[in-house]
């Protein structure tokens, strides 16, 4: 793959995004064809295909690109667009994982992969069987996932210096994630009022995979040293956290259209959000039993999930919400002044950050 980013002054995000769809597209194929060739099963393959070209903002690849730039990088990203192209295949993972720890039906405006293909294996088999399969055939895809992140970043033609920093990095990322989910998954037994816990949940799960991970993965491919590295660290995690506050709020009353995910998952699965401890703080009787009965309900029915929106509405807690969106955007931005970067990252960064806080989707 030519990388054909040429200097800071162009940085052009769009091409770079392009190159890493290219990078994504050009590797599944090998891919494939390798399977084909020995006979193995491609079938899980052409489904990860399908889900890495289905859409998606590609913020982390782009974080990764600015993170480069920020630290001064050239005009040869070396390894630029396999690194963006291995967050990008890691974020694959979390999400196919994801939805089938969090029972989604829908993601990207279809099916998830593991419903899509529990419905191929319900041609040939009982339904309970088939679901079954399809979560396990899951599980594997994104394992596979996980796998082809390692491996688009050490065939990424890094020197062997910038890629064992790297890897450092990539390491902390994994390991923050699985922490996160699993602070997440638990969470759902103790609901209260308390933030303490969800907030560590969306540093974890989120704001250190999406942000603050790639950001400083592009910059140690550039050589970043330990203070760049803090700089960018104090810009993520306020705006990490921003974006996964967003998520939340658009898990409850988000369009679906627009989102491509369904607005009763949390709800259903009973999700110890930000929203949730700020709205059972502040309910009346009345309002804490109609949220708690929404709450981890499997059959949840859109009256009882209006209802609970109602609460969230009523007791302040959404408003609320977007304060701490609204905090945590303009922290991000103060660090961002103060680490005072080139003009055109900081720009890119800029409109990054609102972008990934102002969103619909
Ligand atoms: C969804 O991530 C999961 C979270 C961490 C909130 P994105 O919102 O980046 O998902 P895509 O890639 O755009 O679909
Ligand atoms: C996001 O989880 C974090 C990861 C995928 C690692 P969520 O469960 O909050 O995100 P959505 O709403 O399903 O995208
Ligand atoms: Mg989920
Ligand atoms: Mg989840």
């Amino acid at each position: 793959m030519t990388e054909t980013l040429t200097s800071p002054a162009e940085l052009d995000l769009d091409s770079y995004r392009a190159q890493v769809e290219a990078h994504l597209e050009a590797f599944l194929a090998r891919k494939a064809r390798a399977a084909r060739s020995q006979a193995l099963p491609a079938r899980g393959i052409e489904e990860l295909g399908g889900f890495l070209a289905a859409g998606g903002k590609r913020i982390r690849p782009l974080l990764c690109a600015c993170g480069w730039y920020a630290a001064g990088g050239g005009p040869e990203p070396h390894g630029l667009v396999p690194a963006g192209a291995a967050l990008e295949m890691f974020h694959a993972f979390a999400l196919i994982h994801d939805d089938v720890m969090d029972r989604s039906d829908t993601r990207r405006g279809r099916p998830t992969v593991h419903r899509c293909l529990a419905a191929e294996f319900a041609l040939t088999q009982p339904r309970a069987e088939a679901e079954q399969l399809g979560i396990g055939a899951a599980i594997l895809i994104g394992d596979l996932a996980m796998t082809w992140s390692d491996e688009l970043l050490h065939a990424g033609g890094l020197a062997p210096d910038r890629l064992a920093a790297a890897l450092a990095l990539v390491d902390e990322m994994r390991t923050e994630v699985m922490y996160g989910q699993y602070l997440d998954l638990t969470g759902a037994a103790r609901l209260e009022g308390s933030t303490d816990l969800p907030l560590t949940v969306i540093r974890y799960k989120t704001a250190k995979y999406t942000i603050e991970r790639p950001l400083q993965l592009g910059a140690v491919l550039a050589g970043a040293g330990q203070g760049l590295l803090d700089g960018l660290s104090a810009f993520a995690i306020p705006l990490g956290e921003a974006f996964q506050l967003r998520d939340d709020l658009l898990g409850i009353f988000g369009d679906p259209d627009e989102t491509g995910k369904s607005r009763l998952d949390d709800l259903r699965e009973g999700k110890h959000t930000v929203l949730v401890a700020l709205a059972l703080a502040a309910a009346d009787e009345r309002q804490e039993a109609d949220l708690r009965a929404a709450l981890g309900d499997q059959a949840i029915t859109e009256d009882a999930a209006g209802r609970a929106r109602d609460v969230m509405t009523a007791t302040g807690a959404a408003a609320g919400v977007e304060q701490m969106i609204g905090e945590r955007y303009r922290q991000a931005l103060d660090a961002l002044a103060a680490a005072d970067l080139p003009a055109p990252v900081d720009q890119a960064l800029r409109a990054l950050a609102h972008a990934a806080v102002w969103r619909r989707s």
